[in-house]
């Protein structure tokens, strides 16, 4: 097998990336990042070495360097995690992420359909979506594989977008797709821009904790590792054209999650109990804010038998100690273009 996995050097992609190489040395993976603000190969420094590893850095919206990638390789699989992922960045640029997730999506939908033609036997196009496609919900209710569409964000509506192209190539071209729908994850190496290792970063820093409206605003949190062993899963025994919901079965306030960082930080610091909790900082709320996501993943429970393995306290401690160690990491990924996103969006 040559699998294919883009935005391999992101947050989500290096852990798939790396589970993937370790686990089948038998398969040939190449890894596929044109390595923006948010791919770092710091992530995967660990595998340069391994010879069922390779990195190729190129843009998925480059059509004809992806095609000519295709003719070369004729990878059999295709993992596809390489998008804009950020929310707030988003509605600062939505063009952005129409060009990446959407078009680029497309282009490797039709690379991927001219290498196989009609023979897509034993072939698959994995892509890795999100719940934010289903819009939000109200206090009560859970997301299923047939929730409507409803996308609030220009970052969930590109999303959405490119879920419906996968699935027209599957009805119009026979391409054989499974498509997966996760909640919010955290863990290691998750670019400080959103929630958790932006306010680990910024409790090392002694800077405030900007809570977004009123705080009240609930997302359904999973490990990292626990998605990319979902993954792992789905890619062997998903059934082709179908789509999973992959969720924590971990629903949280942000606000109450933030307190329990705080906690926690403060623990792990050797503070004085609440000193991290004074820098939280009520601010002006996110355009288009969903109130609420909470996943149904039962269907990937009874069919493919997998469930988060990683308790949220557990994988929070096992997050803020990695950052704690890896304070290099944050430093290089903080420094430049950085401190213009973090002005630009909070100052
Ligand atoms: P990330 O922003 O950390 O990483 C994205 C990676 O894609 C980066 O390495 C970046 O360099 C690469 N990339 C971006 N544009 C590219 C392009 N044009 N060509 C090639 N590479 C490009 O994202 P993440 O949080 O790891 O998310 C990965 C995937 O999982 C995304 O498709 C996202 O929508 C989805 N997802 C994320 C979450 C989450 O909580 N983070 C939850 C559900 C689904
Ligand atoms: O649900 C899956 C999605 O989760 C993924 O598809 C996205 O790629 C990923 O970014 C994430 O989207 P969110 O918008 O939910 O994540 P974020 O970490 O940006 O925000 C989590 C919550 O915290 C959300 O309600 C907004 C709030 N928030 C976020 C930031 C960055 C704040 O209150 N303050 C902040 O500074």
């Amino acid at each position: 097998m040559k699998i294919l996995i883009t935005g391999g050097a992101g947050f989500i992609g290096s852990h798939v990336v790396r589970l993937f190489v370790n686990k089948y040395p038998n398969y040939q993976i190449f890894n596929l990042d044109c390595l923006t603000y948010a791919g770092n190969l710091e992530n995967l420094k660990d595998l340069e070495r391994n010879a069922n590893y390779t990195f190729i850095k190129a843009d998925i919206t480059d059509e004809n360097v992806i095609n000519k990638l295709f003719a070369k390789h004729q990878f059999t699989d295709i993992i596809h995690l390489a998008a804009e992922s950020h929310v707030d960045r988003s509605i600062t640029d939505p063009l952005a992420f129409v060009k990446t997730n959407v078009i680029g999506t497309m282009i490797l939908l039709n690379a991927f359909k001219t290498t196989w033609q009609n023979n897509f036997e034993g072939k698959r196009f994995y892509h890795i979506s999100t719940d934010e496609v289903y819009g939000t919900l109200g206090e009560t209710g859970l997301f299923t594989e047939t929730t409507s569409y409803d996308p609030n964000s220009p970052y969930s509506a590109s999303k959405a977008s490119s879920d419906h192209f996968v699935r027209a190539f599957g009805e119009t071209y026979n391409l054989p797709y499974i498509i997966t729908n996760c909640s919010n994850n955290y863990g290691q190496n998750q670019f400080p821009e959103k929630l958790i290792p932006l306010f680990i970063n910024n409790i090392l820093n002694s800077k405030s904790l900007p809570v977004y409206g009123d705080g009240n605003y609930t997302r359904d949190w999973l490990y990292v590792k626990d998605h990319a062993l979902a993954i792992d899963l789905a890619f062997h025994k998903g059934k082709n054209g179908e789509t999973y919901n992959i969720g924590g079965f971990n629903e949280w306030k942000n606000i109450d999650l933030v307190k329990l960082l705080c906690q926690q930080m403060d623990e792990k610091l050797h503070k004085p109990i609440r000193t991290s909790e004074k820098l939280i900082t009520y601010v002006k709320d996110r355009p288009g804010h969903d109130l609420r996501y909470a996943i149904d993943a039962t269907k990937i429970k009874n069919e493919l038998g997998w469930e988060p393995a990683v308790t949220f306290e557990e994988g929070l401690s096992i997050t803020i100690d990695w950052y704690l160690e890896n304070e290099q990491w944050l430093n290089n990924v903080t420094s430049g273009a950085y401190q213009n996103y973090y002005q630009k969006q909070y100052i």
